[in-house]
C-alpha cells in the first residue's frame, strides 16, 4: 500500500512524512503503508528508502496518474500555493490550490476502494461575521483568495466523501510557529520570523498590531495531530469531515515576551514594529480562538502555551 503526500518537500510535508514513517516504525496500524510517495515541485528531503520523489504539479493529470493507482490506500493533500502568494498571482493560486485540489480527487475517484484522504486547510477559511469562540461548523466567509480556494477544497473534499470517492478529513491547522529556515510568501510568515530570527540574533519585523489576536501551533503539535487524525477508525467523523486542529491564541506582544523570558530583551529589541496595511488586513481577517472540543474528544492535543513553543523551537536548533 502506498501512500501519497503531496508538498512532500515543503516545511509540513517533509515533517509529516517522517511522522508517518515514525509512527509506522512504532508499531501504529493506520495507515498502513509500505512506501511513501511525495509529489512536489521539488524532492523530498527526507532520507529514507521507503520514500519515492515524484517531481511535478499537482494540477498536473499526467503526474497525478504516475503517483494515484490501485495501491494508494491514503493521500495527504498538502501541496499549496501560501496565503501571501495566492493574494499576489491570483492565477497561480486557482491554478494549484483549487485545481490541483480537484484533479486530485479526481484521480482518487477512480480508485475502487475510497483512499483516506486528508485536505490541510486553514483558519484563513473563516473571515467576516465569526463569533468570539469559531466552531467547526461555522458558516465560511473567507476574505483572502487562499481562504476563498481552501474553502473550495473543503467542499470538493467533502462533497467526494459524501460521494463515497474518498474517506475525507479537513484539518483545518492553526498558523505553524516556529518554522524554520527563512521567511515564505504566508501572509502569517511574521509570526515564525519575530521569535526565530532574533533567536538567532537576527533582526525582524513585525507588521501588524502588537496587540492583533493570532491562533497558532507548533510544528509537533500540528503533525502529531494530522498523524493522529488519519489513524482514525474510520467513519469517527461522519459526514463533519471538518476539524479545527487545537491551537493557542497568542499576540505579537505574548510573543515577544517569551522571546524575552527565553533570551532576554536584546533578542526582542531586534524585532521593528512596521505595520503593512496588506498583511494586517488578511490577518485580521482570521478568527484567533476556536471550539476545539470536537478535536478534542477525538484525541488531539494542543500547545502548552506560547513559552513551551518558543522552548521547542530552541531544543530544536540547539539553542
Ligand atoms: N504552515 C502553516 O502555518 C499552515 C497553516 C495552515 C495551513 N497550511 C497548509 O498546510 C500545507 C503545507 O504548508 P507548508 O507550510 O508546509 O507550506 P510550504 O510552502 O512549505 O509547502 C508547500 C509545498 O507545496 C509545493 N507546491 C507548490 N505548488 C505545487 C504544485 N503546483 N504541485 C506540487 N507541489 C506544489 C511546494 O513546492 C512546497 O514544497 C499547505 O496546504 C498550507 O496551505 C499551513
Amino acid at each position: 500500500m502506498d501512500l501519497v503526500v503531496t508538498g512532500g518537500a515543503g516545511f509540513l510535508g517533509a515533517r509529516l512524512v517522517a511522522s508517518l514513517l515514525a509512527a509506522k516504525d512504532a508499531g501504529a496500524p493506520r495507515p498502513a503503508f509500505e512506501r511513501i510517495v511525495s509529489l512536489d515541485l521539488a524532492p523530498c528531503p527526507t532520507p529514507d528508502p521507503r520514500v519515492a520523489s515524484v517531481i511535478g504539479s499537482v494540477d498536473d493529470e499526467a503526474a497525478l496518474a504516475e503517483v494515484i493507482g490501485p495501491a494508494t490506500g491514503a493521500v495527504f493533500h498538502l501541496a499549496a500555493v501560501v496565503s501571501g502568494q495566492a493574494e499576489a498571482e491570483f492565477e497561480t493560486g486557482m491554478r494549484v490550490n483549487l485545481d490541483g485540489t480537484r484533479r486530485l480527487l479526481d484521480a482518487c475517484r477512480t480508485r475502487a476502494d475510497r483512499p483516506l484522504f486528508f485536505f490541510a486547510s486553514s483558519l484563513a477559511v473563516f473571515g467576516a461575521d465569526c463569533p468570539p469562540v469559531v466552531p467547526d461548523d461555522q458558516v465560511l466567509r473567507p476574505r483572502s483568495s487562499y481562504g476563498t480556494q481552501k474553502a473550495m477544497g473543503e467542499l470538493l473534499v467533502a462533497d467526494a466523501s459524501r460521494r463515497g470517492f474518498v474517506d475525507g478529513i479537513v484539518g483545518r491547522l492553526p498558523t505553524v510557529v516556529v518554522r524554520p529556515g527563512r521567511p515564505n510568501a504566508a501572509a502569517s510568515s511574521f509570526a515564525s520570523s519575530i521569535l526565530r530570527e532574533p533567536m538567532a540574533g537576527e533582526m525582524a519585523v513585525c507588521p501588524v498590531d502588537l496587540d492583533l489576536p493570532l491562533w497558532i501551533g507548533s510544528p509537533d503539535a500540528t503533525l502529531r495531530n494530522i498523524v493522529a487524525l488519519a489513524a482514525l477508525e474510520r467513519g469517527r467523523l461522519g459526514d463533519r469531515v471538518e476539524v479545527n486542529l487545537p491551537g493557542i491564541e497568542t499576540t505579537p506582544r505574548a510573543m515577544l515576551a517569551a522571546l524575552t523570558e527565553a533570551c532576554g530583551p536584546e533578542a526582542a529589541a531586534l524585532v521593528a514594529h512596521r505595520p503593512d496595511p496588506a498583511i494586517e488586513a488578511i490577518l485580521a481577517s482570521w478568527p484567533s480562538r476556536f471550539d476545539t472540543a470536537r478535536a478534542e474528544s477525538l484525541g488531539l492535543v494542543g500547545d502548552a502555551g506560547i513559552g513551551a513553543i518558543v522552548a521547542a523551537h530552541q531544543r530544536a536548533m540547539g539553542l
